[in-house]
């Protein structure tokens, strides 16, 4: 479900397409659904429904084989009514899991238990009880006869009648801290009977989804309450308030799951990882770090404050200095074992650092290979470069990549030396072993082992006289 508009949002966005660890809400939840290998998978739209199906679509191509299909509930008429337009595409022999777009960290794992508590012919509710359970549906249950045993050590609960709304609820049901969560499994055969005699005769004058549990209990269906105490996995999104909250609580647990492992946070509380972490031994991780797509961090590397780290792969005793930008695409920026990157560092889609390679402050490297050992220390530009072992390019220079029309490459190979302040004008080759003086610009291949120079000549005059200010 993913028509309601989020007004508490106030925002010009639909509620769904905000963004939790950096991947919208709604992506969470279709994550998880691509990832029980459902069958097919609905997204109900409504408020914003262009921009949410241009979501969907997008979603779609990494979803290999995936099927999801948009269906529009104008009006929105209530939870019932929004499943009731997406029934007519699901096959009468699966399980239906409702699901919300705005509750984005339900596990994977807490969906598969609720769909084996289902067991194809009962209709499951996922239930957690809460200290403060106002505004949710509350878990009405027959406690009319109910002696309250364990059974086989499991404490038995009291047969479900009824899901009633907070704002439908009597003094009496309003005590009940047992709520549903607003996920449920439930056969498709059941669900498109009951979801036929919905009414919206409530104080809302909306079609309740819930309001099948009684449907269920009528017909002789059992209802089963799968109860969970994670609140975090039900916490659903309404205001900019919940969703900074849940960000944190959620960064919280992922910070937690890789100081278990052994990685060495200075504060988790100041770590953001939106997308996937993997880490070896002794990683070290100071403050203010982010960490986006696909990061892989080898044994023993060290990352330091205000760190931005998207899309790479760092081998093995690396060290990215303080406030280093690497800003890497599919398959990701590689820094090779024991380089050395920053302060102030810059690296672009593309760059593929050697083992050892030195990157130093303000220097900006872009779809370009450094061999091992190759050094660019200050304040240089390194694009769409071939870069040998053990060069050394010097403060200030740069590859002119860009002709204005076309990029071009610029081949340095190994053990050469460029000075400072050069541009190397690509297309160019410096020969192996070669030198390049400070200040050239270089705009033919030089030879190998050769020292270029391609500047103005030092001129000195002797007798020259500085002029001097004129009074008045
Ligand atoms: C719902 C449940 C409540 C449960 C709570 C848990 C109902 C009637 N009530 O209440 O028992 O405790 O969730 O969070 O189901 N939506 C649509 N179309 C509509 C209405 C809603 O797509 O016409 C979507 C919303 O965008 C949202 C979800 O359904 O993603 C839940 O709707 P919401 O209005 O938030 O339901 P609650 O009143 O919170
Ligand atoms: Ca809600």
């Amino acid at each position: 479900m993913a028509a309601g508009k989020g007004t508490r949002m106030k925002s010009r966005w639909p509620k769904v397409l905000h963004r939790l660890a950096g991947r919208a809400l709604l992506q969470h939840v279709t994550d998880t659904t691509a990832g029980l290998k459902a069958r097919s998978c609905v997204v109900i739209t409504g408020h914003g429904a262009p921009e949410v199906e241009a979501k969907i679509d997008h979603l779609t191509l990494g979803y290999a084989g995936f099927d999801m299909k948009c269906v529009r509930q104008e009006p929105q008429l209530g939870t019932g009514h929004a499943v009731l337009q997406a029934v007519p595409l699901l096959p009468d022999d699966g399980v239906v899991v409702v699901l919300s777009g705005d509750v984005p960290l339900i596990a994977g794992e807490t969906l598969r238990a609720l769909i084996t508590a289902c067991a194809g012919q009962h209709l499951a509710l996922l239930t957690i009880e809460f200290a403060d359970p106002s505004g949710y549906g509350r878990i009405v249950r027959d406690e009319t006869g109910w002696v309250g045993d364990d059974v086989g050590g499991v404490a038995a609960t009291a047969p479900v009648l009824a899901i009633v709304e907070h704002k439908d609820a009597t003094d009496a049901q309003r005590q009940i801290r047992e709520v549903y969560s607003g996920i449920m499994a439930v056969p498709a055969r059941w669900l498109k009977r009951w979801l036929a005699r919905l009414d919206a005769r409530n104080a809302q004058g909306e079609y309740y989804l819930t309001d099948i549990v009684k449907f269920a209990v009528a017909d002789g269906v059992a209802v089963v309450a799968h109860t969970i105490d994670d609140a975090l996995q039900v916490a659903g999104i309404n205001s900019p308030v919940q969703l900074a909250e849940l960000e944190r609580e959620f960064q919280k647990r992922q910070a937690r799951a890789l100081m278990e492992q052994g990685v060495r946070l200075a504060d988790p509380a100041r770590l953001d990882v939106r997308g996937q972490l993997t880490c070896g031994e002794d990683v070290d991780i100071d403050v203010n770090c982010i960490f986006e797509g696909v990061v892989r961090l080898g044994d023993g590397v060290r990352v330091g404050a205000n760190c931005i780290i998207a899309n790479a792969n760092i081998a093995a005793g690396a060290v990215i200095h303080p406030f280093t930008h690497i800003d890497g695409e599919k398959p990701g920026v590689q820094v090779g074992e024991g380089a050395l990157v920053g302060p102030f560092a810059r690296l672009r889609p593309g760059a593929v650092l050697g083992a050892g390679v030195h990157i130093g402050n303000f220097v900006e490297v872009k779809n370009s290979t450094l061999a091992a050992g190759a050094k660019a220390n200050h304040l240089a530009y390194l694009g769409d470069a071939t870069v040998g072992e053990r060069v050394n390019f010097g403060a200030g220079s740069i590859t002119a990549n860009y002709d204005g029309a076309n990029k071009h490459r610029t081949v340095i190979e190994a053990d050469v030396h460029i000075g400072s302040n050069c541009v190397l004008v690509a297309p160019v080759i410096i020969g192996a072993g070669g030198t390049v003086g400070g200040g050239s610009t270089i705009t033919k291949n030089t030879p190998p082992g050769a020292l270029s120079v391609a500047r103005g000549k030092q001129v000195s005059l002797a007798h020259w006289a500085r002029p001097v200010k004129q009074p008045g």
